[in-house]
C-alpha cells in the first residue's frame, strides 16, 4: 500500500464537525423526536448519579447496621425508602428509555429521507461535465448509496456518546462530592482507549476512501450480471463466468483490507485495554491502602470505587464509539461536500418555447475534463430560423459534443455562442430553447406517457398533446396497440409491463422531442434504429413535422442529409467544408467523396439484386 495521502486522513476537525453537521441535519429533519431523544439521555445521566449518591447512602446504614451502632428500627427506616426510590427511578427510567427508543426509530427514517433527499437535490442539480469526473462519481456514490443510514449511525452514536459523556458528567459531580482525589487517575485510565479509537477511526476512513472506486466497479460488474438489459448480451457471449471472477478479484482487495485493519484495531485495543483496566486496578489497591489506613470510611471507599467503575466503562464505550464512526464521518464529509454550493446550479426552468431567431457559434474550442486534446478545434457554425441544418463526418469527429455545447450541456473552452446575436452568459438559455434526441437516449421504465411527456416536465402531463407527438413521431399506431395504451409501463420488470423494438423505443424518444416544443432541434442519427420507409418517411416530411424550428440533423445517411439547406462537415474537430449539396459535390472534396462511396455501396446492391 502506498503512504497515505493527505485525502484520506481524518483532520482534527472532522469529527466535530461532522457532529454539529449531523445535529444541523437532525433538528431540520425532526427536532421534537431529537429533543426527546437528548432529554432522555440527559435525565438517564442524572438519574445515574442520583443512583450512586444512593448508594453511599445505602452503604453507610448497611455499615452502621451490622456494627449495631443504630436502634433496631432507626436504620432499617432509611434503607426502605432508599430502596423505594432507587425501584422508582429504575421504572421511570426503563418507561423514559422505551419512549427514546421510539422516537429514535422515527428520528431515524425522518433524518434518512431528509438526507437522501439532500444527495438527490445535489445531484441532479450537479452540471454534465462533473459526470465525467471519476472523483465526483466516488463522491456520488458514497453520498447516494453508502451514506443511507451513516447519518443515522452517527446520530445514534452521538446520541450514545452523549449518555456516556453526561453520565460521566454526572458521577464525576458525585464524586467530587465524595472523593475528589479520584477524578485525575479516572482521566487518566481513558487516555489509552481514547487514542486507540483515534487510530481505529483514522484507519477505517482510510480504508474506505481507497476502496471508494474498488466499490464503484464492483457494483457495476453486479449490474452487468444481474440487468435486465445486459442480459441477453452477457448470456450470448457466456461472460458470467468471467464476470463473477473479476468481481471476486475485487472484493478480495476489500476482504483482505478489512483483514489487515481489523488486526491492527484488535492489537491496538487489547493494549489499550490492558493500560486502562492496570490504571484501575492501581486505584482500586491504592484504596483499599487509604482504607487500611484509615483516612478513607468504607461507605466512601465502595461508593468511589461503583463510581470509578462506571465511569471506566462510559469511557470504554465512548472509544468504542468514537473508533467505529471513521467510514460515517467520511461519508459524511462528501455529503457535506456535495449538499455545498460548488455542484449547485440554476434549476433548469423553461416554461414555455423561447424565442429562437438565430444561433450562432464561434471559434469554439473543447475538451473533455481529463482528456489532453481538443475534440472541437474552432468551429463555426450558424442556424437561422426555419433552417434545415446537417452535421456530418467520420465516428469521434465530434458531431455529439458539438450537439451538447448547443444544446447547453458543456460550456465550450473558448470561442463565443451567440442566441439571437447577444452572447449567452448562462447555458440554461440554451437548453431551455433546444430539445435534443441523443444517439444513446433514455429509455424510461415508466408508463408511456411519461416517456412522452417528460418532454415538458415543468408542466403537466397532457394526454392529448402526448398523443398529438406521438402522431407526429408515428408512434400513436403501436402505443394504440399495448394493452393499456399510454399507460402501459414499459419494462419488463414491472408488473404487466411491455418492452418496445429499437425502432419504437427511437419513435417514443422522437415523440418527447415534438412534446417538448423547442424552436431549437437536435436530432443525432435519430433514425439509425428505423426501418428505412420510416425513415424516408420521416425525412420526407420533415419540414412540414418541424415547420417553424430550426433543426440541427446528425446523420450518416447521405439520402436524408442532401435535403438539408445547409451542409456542415466535421473531421477531426473542425468544420472542413460547408455548403448545400450541390455546392459541396461541385467542389468535389470530402462530403463528396464519403457521399459517393455510400452511392455507390447502394447502386452495387441493386445491381446485385437485379
Ligand atoms: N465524455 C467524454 N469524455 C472524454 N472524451 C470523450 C467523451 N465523449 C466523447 N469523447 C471523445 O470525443 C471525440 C468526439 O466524440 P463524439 O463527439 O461523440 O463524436 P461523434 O459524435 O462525431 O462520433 C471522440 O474522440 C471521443 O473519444
Ligand atoms: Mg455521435
Amino acid at each position: 500500500m502506498s503512504a497515505p495521502r493527505p485525502a484520506n486522513r481524518l483532520r482534527a476537525g472532522d469529527v466535530m464537525g461532522s457532529a454539529v453537521f449531523v445535529l444541523r441535519l437532525a433538528w431540520r429533519a425532526d427536532r421534537g423526536s431529537l429533543l426527546v431523544v437528548l432529554g432522555v439521555q440527559l435525565a438517564t445521566a442524572v438519574g445515574v448519579a442520583g443512583v450512586l449518591l444512593l448508594v453511599r447512602g445505602l452503604a453507610g446504614d448497611a455499615v452502621t447496621l451490622g456494627r449495631g451502632q443504630a436502634g433496631a428500627g432507626g436504620g432499617t427506616g432509611r434503607i426502605i425508602p432508599v430502596i423505594a426510590a432507587m425501584v422508582a427511578l429504575r421504572s421511570v427510567g426503563g418507561i423514559l428509555r422505551a419512549a427514546a427508543t421510539a422516537r429514535q426509530r422515527v428520528l431515524a427514517v425522518r433524518l434518512d429521507r431528509h438526507v437522501t433527499d439532500l444527495v438527490l437535490g445535489a445531484a441532479t442539480r450537479a452540471e454534465l461535465p462533473h459526470f465525467e469526473d471519476a472523483a465526483f462519481h466516488d463522491r456520488l456514490q458514497r453520498a447516494v448509496f453508502a451514506s443511507r443510514g451513516q447519518p443515522v449511525v452517527v446520530i445514534t452514536t452521538l446520541v450514545a456518546v452523549a449518555q456516556a459523556v453526561l453520565t460521566g458528567a454526572a458521577v464525576s459531580v458525585a464524586f467530587l462530592a465524595m472523593a475528589w482525589w479520584l477524578l485525575p487517575f479516572a482521566a487518566v485510565s481513558a487516555l489509552p482507549t481514547l487514542r486507540a479509537a483515534h487510530a481505529e477511526r483514522n484507519a477505517s476512513y482510510g480504508l474506505s476512501h481507497d476502496l471508494a472506486e474498488n466499490r464503484r466497479v464492483r457494483q457495476y460488474l453486479e449490474r452487468l450480471m444481474t440487468g435486465r438489459d445486459e442480459a441477453k448480451e452477457v448470456r450470448a457471449l457466456g461472460l458470467g463466468p468471467l464476470l463473477r471472477e473479476r468481481w471476486h478479484g475485487r472484493y478480495a482487495e476489500e476482504v483482505d483490507g478489512t483483514v489487515r485493519t481489523q488486526r491492527r484495531h484488535l492489537r491496538r485495543k487489547a493494549v489499550a485495554r490492558l493500560a486502562g483496566d492496570a490504571v484501575v486496578v492501581a486505584v482500586i489497591g491504592a484504596v483499599w491502602w487509604l482504607m487500611d489506613a484509615r483516612l478513607v470510611d468504607l461507605p466512601t471507599a465502595l461508593a468511589a470505587l461503583t463510581g470509578l467503575w462506571l465511569l471506566s466503562t462510559r469511557v470504554q464505550m465512548v472509544g468504542g464509539l468514537l473508533g467505529n464512526v471513521g467510514d460515517s464521518i467520511l461519508y459524511l464529509k462528501d455529503l457535506r461536500a456535495f449538499a455545498g454550493p460548488s455542484v449547485a446550479a440554476a434549476p433548469a426552468g423553461g416554461e414555455g418555447p423561447a424565442v429562437f431567431a438565430s444561433l450562432e457559434a464561434r471559434g469554439l474550442r473543447f475538451r473533455y475534463p481529463g482528456s489532453a486534446a481538443p475534440v472541437l478545434n474552432g468551429v463555426d457554425v450558424a442556424f437561422r430560423q426555419g433552417e434545415i441544418i446537417a452535421l456530418v463526418g467520420g465516428n469521434g469527429s465530434g458531431k455529439t459534443t458539438l450537439a451538447k455545447i448547443l444544446a447547453g450541456l458543456y460550456p465550450p473552452e473558448s470561442g463565443t455562442l451567440l442566441l439571437n446575436g447577444a452572447p449567452v452568459d448562462d447555458p440554461a438559455r440554451l437548453r431551455e430553447t433546444s430539445a435534443v434526441v441523443f444517439q444513446d437516449f433514455v429509455r424510461y421504465r415508466l408508463p408511456v406517457l411519461d416517456n412522452i411527456a417528460f418532454g415538458r416536465p415543468g408542466q403537466a402531463a397532457d394526454p392529448d398533446r402526448a398523443a398529438g407527438s406521438a402522431r407526429r413521431a408515428g408512434a400513436d399506431a403501436f402505443v394504440e396497440r399495448l394493452p393499456r395504451g399510454y399507460g402501459t409501463v414499459l419494462s419488463k420488470e414491472f408488473r404487466d409491463g411491455e418492452d418496445l423494438s429499437g425502432g419504437q423505443w427511437q419513435r417514443l424518444a422522437l415523440a418527447r422531442a415534438f412534446y417538448r416544443d423547442a424552436p431549437f432541434v437536435i436530432l443525432d442519427e435519430p433514425t439509425a434504429a428505423l426501418d428505412p420507409q420510416a425513415e424516408e418517411e420521416l425525412f420526407g416530411r420533415m419540414r412540414e413535422l418541424f415547420a417553424g424550428r430550426t433543426v440541427l440533423l446528425i446523420s450518416h445517411r447521405f439520402s436524408s442529409v442532401r435535403g438539408a439547406d445547409r451542409i456542415y462537415v466535421l473531421d477531426g474537430g473542425s468544420v472542413v467544408e460547408h455548403g448545400t449539396h450541390e455546392q459541396l459535390m461541385g467542389r468535389r472534396g470530402r462530403y463528396a467523396a464519403m457521399f459517393l462511396t455510400q452511392a455507390a455501396a447502394y447502386l452495387d446492391a441493386e445491381t446485385a439484386v437485379t
